[in-house]
């Protein structure tokens, strides 16, 4: 469905991502593995239109793909950004309607959205009460819900669990497999393996800016030699060091 081919992306000289190639299928949750720096946020800034690639193509459904200079390419996408991006002093439902404005949901339609993503948010009951008062998992399962609004068919999950207590985190999980089993297709990026085996069909591993490898869990595990081997197993073999080192 959406294609990055070659994707390269430099801070001045700092190449930050560096000839990056994946595949994201229509209706799957895709991972994107890597430690810290290793370019998940900076390839999702390209694929989001934040930022203009140095080089390399996307390509949606076979059709060059440009969220940098094209407003209904970028419409086709929801990031949900690492940091949460909230107004602290507006209520939940006042953030609601001032993204579902931005992200152009017509007005008529505008309720019923609020409602939709407060119910995947789980958040129906607090919907009146300002971000200011709200929990770090609370905020997280908001910012997801708020890239939802516009019903884009990708979603680009930069690290959405980072902080957030096990029972926003079982929200969260509920709510992607939800927007996953509704036929959103979701990119998703990490670094805790934990995330990436419990919602990822497929798995891309990252580091320095470059694909490792590509596959399912299986997949990769056999293709570093060692079947039945977890996903911190399969990076140390890749990469010569550990995940959690990050
Ligand atoms: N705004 C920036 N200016 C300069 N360097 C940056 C900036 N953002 C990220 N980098 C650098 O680019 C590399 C990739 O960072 P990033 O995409 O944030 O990785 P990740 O999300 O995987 O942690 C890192 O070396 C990081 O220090
Ligand atoms: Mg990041």
């Amino acid at each position: 469905m959406l294609e990055v081919c070659d994707l390269s992306y430099a801070y001045g000289d700092h190449v930050a991502v560096d000839g990056m190639s994946f595949t994201l299928r229509r209706g799957e949750a895709l991972g994107l593995l890597g430690p810290n720096g290793a370019g998940k946020t900076t390839t999702f800034s390209c694929l989001a239109g934040l930022r203009r690639p140095r080089s390399g193509e996307l390509r949606l459904e076979g059709r060059t793909f440009l969220p940098f200079a094209c407003d209904t390419d970028r419409a086709v996408l929801g990031l949900v950004p690492q940091e949460v991006s909230l107004y602290a002093d507006l209520t939940a439902r006042e953030n609601l309607a001032f993204f579902g404005r931005i992200q152009g949901v017509a007005p008529e339609e505008l309720d019923d959205r609020i409602a939709a993503a407060l119910t995947l948010a789980g958040l129906e009951d607090r919907a009146d009460h300002r971000i200011a008062t709200f929990s770090g998992g609370m905020k997280r399962r908001l910012n997801l819900a708020v890239a939802t609004l516009h019903q884009p068919p990708i979603l680009l999950l930069d690290e959405p669990t980072v902080g957030v207590d096990p029972h926003s985190r079982h929200h969260l999980f509920a709510a992607l497999e939800r927007l996953r089993d509704g036929g959103a297709s979701l990119l998703y990026s990490t670094h805790a393996m934990e995330d990436a085996q419990r919602l990822c069909d497929r798995i891309v591993v990252l580091d320095h800016g470059r694909v490792l490898a590509v596959g399912t869990h299986e997949e990769l595990a056999a293709g570093v030699g060692e079947p039945g081997a977890d996903l911190e197993t399969v990076f140390l073999h890749l990469t010569g060091r550990s995940l959690r080192d990050s």
